[in-house]
């Protein structure tokens, strides 16, 4: 089963994913934590490119690219692999991260990026993508108040950009009701944990 995680910023979806991953382990389930951009050697490499700060020239098409090709080196090398021994993957960010991001905050266009993206995911899509919503500005505040969470360059944008990105979420998560579930992030931490906990339950019986 691979399972996706997507969010605003400080949406505590990192954490309270990790939080999840112990809970399905010690049910017994075999779960590997991964994330996007990233989760081989080569996309955590492009991943230093397209969120280096000093990159302020980078053109978003090629921002789209970036992270489309990061996609294709992560399926390819880990994903798809683990998804055949029969492991929950979950990931920290995927596709729709692009939607909402490059296709709606940035304004390249939904249909333009997933057509982007068929290129590198040849049409695979989760069985499960939950939604961690919440207001950026909460989520903004609450990335401020935490000191060891380093600042990329998508968090330096303004809350014009990240509102679009919440919006666009939630129009993805109508599009795709099959696979989408939306949490309410602002909510108290470990409700958010059990409510995600019991989504990925809740699909895993279904696909059993
Ligand atoms: P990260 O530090 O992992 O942020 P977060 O903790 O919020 O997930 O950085 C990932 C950044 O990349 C984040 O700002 C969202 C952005 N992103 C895109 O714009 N498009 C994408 O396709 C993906 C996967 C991420």
């Amino acid at each position: 089963m691979f399972v996706t995680i997507e969010g605003p910023e400080g949406s505590g979806k990192s954490s309270v994913t990790k939080e999840v991953v112990k809970l399905l382990e010690k049910d017994g389930e075999q779960v590997v934590l991964t994330r996007e951009p990233g989760g081989t050697p080569i996309a955590e490499q492009i991943r230093e490119v397209i969120l280096n700060k000093e990159n302020t020239a980078m053109d978003p098409v090629t921002e789209a690219l970036l992270y489309a090709a990061a996609r294709r080196q992560h399926l390819k090398e880990k994903v798809w692999p683990l998804s055949k021994e029969g492991k929950i993957i979950i990931s920290d960010r995927f596709l729709d991260s692009s939607l909402a991001y490059q296709g709606g905050a940035r304004g390249l266009g939904i249909d333009y990026i997933l057509e982007m993206n068929q290129f590198a995911t040849e049409g695979y899509y989760p069985d499960l993508t939950l939604l961690f919503d919440i207001d950026p500005r909460i989520g903004l505040a609450r990335i401020a108040a935490n000191k060891g969470r380093e600042v990329n360059r998508l968090d330096l944008e303004k809350i014009d950009f990240h509102d679009s990105v919440r919006q666009t979420f939630l129009s993805l998560a109508k599009r795709f009701p099959e696979r989408f579930v939306i949490l309410d992030a602002s909510k108290p931490f470990d409700e958010v944990v059990q409510d995600a906990y019991h989504a990925i339950k809740h699909k895993l019986a279904q696909c059993k």
